[in-house]
C-alpha cells in the first residue's frame, strides 16, 4: 500500500496520515514533519530553509527528494507508506519514480481551512496534531502521547497561510490532473469529523485501489 495524500494546507493530511498509518501498520511520511524536525535540530538544511518555510514557501526539490529518498529506504517503509506533502508539484511527481496504489485528494472549502489553521496546535516531539476547538487534547495545551507542551506553527500566522494557499493553487493543484490521467486519483470530502473522513478514505482505498504501477 503506497498512498499519497493531497490537499491544501489544513485539509487534514497530517491528521489522516497518522490515522491511516496506524490502520495499515505502515509509516506516515510527511515532508513538512521532516523539514520541521531539521529546523528544530538546527541542521545545515534546517537553517537554510527556516525562513522560507515560516513564510510558506517551498524547500528545494533536490533537498526534498534527498530526504524523502532516505526516509523511504528505511526498513519500516518497505511494506508501504502514507506520503503527506509529497509530491507537491508536477516536477516532484515526475522525479519520484515509485509505484503508487492511489492518490487521495482531501476536498474542503477555503473558509474551513483558515479556521482549522487558526486553531491548530502541534506536538514538537511526536508531530501529533490538535485544534483548540475541533480536535482538543485530553489536557489543554499538552500532547496526549508524550505530555509535551503543544505549540503553534510559525507558518500558521495569517500572512503565511495566505501565501501557502496561493502556492498550493499554483504549484500543487495541477497535480490532480497529473494523477487523474494516471487513473490514481480518488476524491474524499474532508469537511466532516476526522473519524468520518478516515472511514471515507478507507472505503475509497478498499473499493477502488489501483494496482501499484510505475510511471
Ligand atoms: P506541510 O506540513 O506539508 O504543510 P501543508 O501542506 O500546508 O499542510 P498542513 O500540515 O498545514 O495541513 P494538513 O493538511 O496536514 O492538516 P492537519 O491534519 O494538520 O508543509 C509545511 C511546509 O514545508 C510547506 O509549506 C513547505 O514550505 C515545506 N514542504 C513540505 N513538503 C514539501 C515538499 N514536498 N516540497 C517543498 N517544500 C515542502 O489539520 C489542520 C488542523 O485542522 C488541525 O488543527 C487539525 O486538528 C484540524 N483538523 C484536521 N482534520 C479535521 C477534521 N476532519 N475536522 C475538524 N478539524 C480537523
Amino acid at each position: 500500500m503506497r498512498v499519497v495524500l493531497l490537499g491544501p494546507p489544513g485539509a487534514g493530511k497530517g491528521t489522516q496520515g497518522q490515522a491511516l498509518a496506524v490502520h495499515y501498520g505502515i509509516p506516515h511520511v510527511a515532508t513538512g514533519d521532516i523539514v520541521r524536525d531539521q529546523i528544530a535540530r538546527g541542521t545545515p538544511f534546517g537553517r537554510k530553509v527556516e525562513a522560507a518555510i515560516a513564510a510558506g514557501n517551498f524547500a528545494s526539490d533536490a533537498d526534498i527528494l534527498y530526504w524523502v529518498g532516505r526516509r523511504l529506504a528505511e526498513p519500516d517503509a518497505q511494506g508501504g507508506y502514507i506520503l503527506d506533502g509529497f509530491p507537491r508539484d508536477v516536477a516532484q511527481a515526475e522525479a519520484f519514480d515509485a509505484a503508487l496504489s492511489a492518490v487521495i485528494v482531501l476536498d474542503i472549502a477555503e473558509a474551513e481551512l483558515i479556521a482549522r489553521l487558526a486553531g491548530r496546535l502541534v506536538c514538537p516531539v511526536c508531530d501529533a496534531v490538535y485544534h483548540t476547538d475541533l480536535c482538543q487534547p485530553r489536557r489543554a495545551g499538552v500532547c496526549d502521547n508524550d505530555s509535551t507542551a503543544l505549540v503553534r506553527r510559525p507558518d500558521d500566522e495569517p500572512e503565511a497561510v495566505r501565501n501557502r494557499l496561493q502556492v498550493y493553487q499554483t504549484r500543487t493543484e495541477p497535480l490532480k490532473a497529473y494523477y487523474e490521467r494516471r487513473g490514481l486519483l480518488r476524491c474524499v470530502d474532508a469537511s466532516g469529523p476526522p473519524e468520518a473522513v478516515t472511514g471515507d478514505i478507507l472505503r475509497a482505498l478498499s473499493t477502488s485501489l489501483a494496482p501499484e504501477r510505475v510511471f
